[in-house]
């Protein structure tokens, strides 16, 4: 049960599960959190005048003060029954109207889908030649990157939803083009110039090419390895760095990239054990990004996490693992529906978020690919939530929750592979 509790009167172990306020407008990244200590509940104090605790998540009794009971008294709160939805999400007027143009949104996405291919077909010559030991092309990569970070300059949108082609039995390679995206990604929201830019995604196309050195039965293992080979497995930074070290085309901090990103702001990463002074701005970019993607990839031992969940547990790892700001900056640039969320509306329909609005976070565009009765349509149509045709229908469509794609046998890769090739 959710009781409305003013913000003066929150204690130690209550469980916020909603604000006075849109989630989006406050400076909380999550909705629904317990109050863990004093400096939280006087942010709370500060952001609300009320807010719902969730008694059933709250390991005490909580009682409203009188007050509270009586304000709600005099307001009681209609809850209205939703009505049914009158909406065609079939009728193209409707998108027209919905002001998204779909024919740019497809432009863009086949042509994200070229430079993709093209770079994938880059990484796995790179990572073959990596396995022989031989001396990689890293001109045509500094090209590749180029290209990658101009298409997300023009549809950001395509290209982090490009990033949801994953494939368990080619890991690294589309791990290093993932990580490359998001890291560019990320960097242009921070703003990092143009050569920064580059570097960066260099080092992040090129991260993980010391695990071609590793012997394939420790790299592939479908299980969790011993501690001799989590050893074996902990030399890739450095032997990535041995084989690109004396390439010329290379910067230090590119090779920083290679050799540092699974080091730690609290020294117990490796290969050098370095603390938060030690690593570079970059290298803190990549860490997140390598992360996120790896645990929003399905391996042979695990199946991925949503990008939501992803995002939670880099939270919780934040204080001893990455730099707090750039995790913070990171979330919020994903937004609270990333890109490639399977999203339950509460019309019933369910729906991918392929692009967010950035005045309107909460509100993306969606590409419907289920009805209520759950039936996968055989066109797909795409719906700005944001858009001001729904104040005036009623039933608008809003985001309900996010689904586990799997909890409804949906194959996402299958959709962008028919969406994305033309
Ligand atoms: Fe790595």
């Amino acid at each position: 049960m959710k009781i409305k509790i003013f913000s003066e009167d929150l204690r130690i172990g209550m469980y916020v599960s909603e604000l006075d306020l849109p989630w989006i407008e406050s400076p909380f990244l999550f909705q629904g959190f317990s109050l863990k200590d004093d400096e939280l509940i006087q942010q709370v104090q500060a952001t609300c005048k009320y807010v719902y605790v969730d008694t059933e998540k709250t390991p005490f009794e909580v009682k409203p003060r009188l007050a509270t009971i009586a304000a709600s008294a005099q307001k009681p709160v209609q809850k209205k029954k939703p009505k049914p939805t009158k909406i065609d999400f079939t009728d193209t007027v409707t998108l027209k109207k919905a002001k998204f143009d779909i024919s740019a949104f497809t432009e863009n996405l086949i042509h994200a889908r070229k430079t993709r291919d093209k770079t994938r077909s880059y990484i796995d010559t790179m990572l073959d030649e990596a396995k022989m030991g031989r001396v990689v092309d890293t001109q045509k990569a500094k090209e590749l990157v180029a290209e990658l970070a101009s298409n997300i300059a023009t549809s950001v949108d395509a290209s982090m939803w490009l990033t949801q082609l994953k494939n368990r039995d080619e890991y690294t390679a589309i791990h290093s083009l993932n990580v490359c995206v998001l890291s560019l990604t990320f960097g242009r929201a921070l703003k990092l110039p143009e050569d920064e830019l580059n570097e960066l995604g260099l080092g992040a196309l090129l991260h993980d090419i010391g695990k071609m050195r590793v012997p394939l039965k420790v790299l592939n293992k479908p299980g969790k390895l011993t501690d001799d080979e989590f050893e074996i497995m902990k030399s890739h930074p450095g032997m990535g760095y041995e084989l690109v070290r004396k390439d010329k085309n290379l910067s230090q901090e590119v090779l920083n990239i290679v050799r540092s990103h699974h080091e730690r702001i609290n020294g117990q990463g490796y290969p050098d054990k370095l603390t938060e002074q030690g690593i570079s701005y970059l290298t803190k970019i990549v860490t997140i990004t390598d992360v996120y993607d790896a645990i929003t990839s399905d391996r042979v031992y695990h199946d991925g996490m949503t990008p939501h969940d992803a995002m939670q547990r880099l939270y919780e790892w934040m204080p001893n693992n990455f730099d707090k700001d750039l995790v913070q900056i990171f979330i919020r640039t994903l937004g609270i529906y990333p890109i490639g969320s399977v999203v339950e509306l509460k019309t019933g329909h369910i729906g991918l978020v392929v692009k967010l609005n950035e005045a309107h976070r909460m509100k993306p565009v969606i590409m419907l690919i289920m009805n209520r009765d759950r039936e996968f349509y055989p066109r797909r149509k795409l719906v700005n939530l944001a858009s001001s045709i729904w104040e005036k229908r009623s039933g608008r469509p809003e985001i309900k929750r996010i689904l586990d794609p799997k909890e409804f046998n949906i194959d996402i890769k299958k959709i962008i592979d028919e969406e994305s090739l033309g």
